[in-house]
């Protein structure tokens, strides 16, 4: 017999009571659910709205289902249709009268908004500390490859010379952008829903301070329709989640580029990567591409809650229901993809050869090629034509800028001298690129050390 069936006339139909049940996917909440019950009848009893004998009997039977759902002793039921009533049936099964007192001044509305926003807290912590980790990681393989120069892009088309550390801490720097994302999604979220009521709040003299300062919260929630209706948070951490894995994906994007042989700018080590069953000679980035192909998972379960809450009218609907498989979808894929992502680029093999033989075709010394005209006195815009001439007269020769002949370049301009060599040398050009920012060892040194701190600030 259902918890509510007092004003039913006919049982469920089968065919509805499996639709409408959540507990196959709902049951991953039963902590939270157990944790909120604890902390609402301890409110209860110290309130005077239940006895303490009664507090002290619920305190127990849900501390042994607790114990035995640890311990695979339990079965939940979809004829109890989700965890809060699969635990409550539990209770009064075990306790009898004392565990009907239990939902006393409260609601399932108001259960599953503590439940899932309590679980959304828990995860955060989960996924900053793996993305701590990837930072690591990339700080390690950055401090080696300071002075390897690889050509930067643009269009994917070679543009000017960088360093394979200066690479890697662009992203490290999109990485710690996303922990604050998540870190500022969990400081919004804390506070307490329990105590909303269905959506009205509650003529019992509840004491909503207590319940949210025991379950860790900031403060109860201001307003019992708010309360019980919204998931912003939800969606603010798939919106934090969405866009971490965009960086990834890129990343990953590139991880894959770079592993063919058109670039073999790394190597994964053998552990990351997967063969063909038909072509013996293959190695490919299979963790890189599925980690490309899930970020299209996680926007889905972004969307689709997005889409789900668009229409509905206050307070709860059961539309709402449909919260949780995305969340714990796009939860679990991060969870999955940081890890596996970190490990691979920890284990890989760089080949700076190839990078350094690939910055050297491509003229990505033009701009400053040019830039060494301007500082001699040519307008830059002249400098730049100049250049551009000198560029197409290579090309056509197959040739790169610095075996050019001084002859050979005095005779588009006679402001080059000797030291116009030393300008468009790969490696000056990228160690005096030492703005802020730049690529230059001293600017790389910078950047590792901010990302070392920032993690080190953020390591609990
Ligand atoms: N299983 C429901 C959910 O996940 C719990 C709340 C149900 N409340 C209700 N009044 N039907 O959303």
């Amino acid at each position: 017999m259902k918890l509510w069936s007092g004003r039913f006339g006919k049982e469920t139909d089968a065919l509805v009571n499996d639709f409408n049940a959540s507990i196959q996917f709902d049951q991953r909440l039963y902590k939270e659910d157990i944790t909120g019950s604890l902390a609402h009848a301890k409110m209860l009893g110290d309130c005077g709205i239940i006895s303490q004998e009664d507090v002290t009997a619920i305190t127990e039977g849900l501390k042994g289902i607790l114990a035995d759902v640890e311990a695979g002793k339990v079965e939940f039921t979809a004829d109890n249709e989700d965890i809060h009533m699969n635990v409550e049936a539990l209770l009064t099964a075990r306790i009898g009268d004392a565990g009907k007192r239990l939902h006393t001044a409260r609601s399932r509305n108001d259960q599953v908004a503590l439940d899932f926003r309590m679980y959304v807290r828990e995860q955060i912590p989960v996924i900053v500390d793996q993305l701590l980790e990837l930072e690591t990681v990339l700080c390690k393989q950055a401090k080696q490859y300071q002075t390897a120069v690889m050509p930067g892009y643009t269009h994917l088309q070679r543009a000017q010379p960088i360093s394979f550390a200066q690479h890697l801490m662009a992203y490290a720097n999109m990485f710690a952008r996303d922990i604050t994302r998540l870190e500022d999604c969990k400081k919004r979220l804390n506070e307490c829903p329990l105590g909303s009521g269905a959506l009205a709040g509650t003529t019992y003299p509840i004491d909503r301070w207590e319940t949210a300062q025991d379950l860790g919260f900031d403060a109860p929630m201001s307003n019992s329709l708010d309360g019980v209706s919204d998931r912003d948070y939800a969606l603010e951490l798939m919106s934090a989640l969405s866009i971490l894995m965009m960086h990834l994906s890129r990343f990953s994007e590139e991880v894959i580029l770079w592993c063919s042989w058109e670039f073999k700018f790394i190597e994964l080590d053998d552990a990351y990567a997967t063969g063909s069953s038909i072509m013996p000679q293959k190695k490919n980035p299979d963790v890189a591409e599925l980690v490309r192909g899930k970020t299209g998972r996680v926007y889905g379960d972004l969307m689709s809650l997005l889409t789900a809450m668009k229409g509905l009218p206050l307070a709860y609907n059961k539309d709402m229901q449909e919260d949780k498989e995305p969340v714990f979808d796009a939860i679990d894929t991060v969870e999955m993809c940081v890890p596996v992502f970190t490990a691979m680029l920890d284990t890989m093999t760089v080949r700076t050869d190839n990078m350094r033989k690939a910055a050297g075709k491509g003229f990505i010394n033009a701009t400053d090629c040019a830039d060494y005209l301007t500082k001699k006195g040519m307008p830059f815009r002249d400098a730049y034509t100049v250049t551009g001439h000198l560029v197409a007269a290579c090309t056509a020769q197959g040739k790169t800028l610095e075996e050019l002949t001084l002859e050979e370049l005095k005779a588009v301009s006679d402001l080059f001298e000797e030291d116009v060599y030393d300008a468009i040398n790969l490696e000056n050009c990228m160690a005096l690129r030492n703005s802020y920012g730049g690529p230059a060892v001293s600017e790389t040194t910078r950047q590792i050390g901010a990302i070392e701190a920032f993690v080190k600030a953020h390591t609990k």
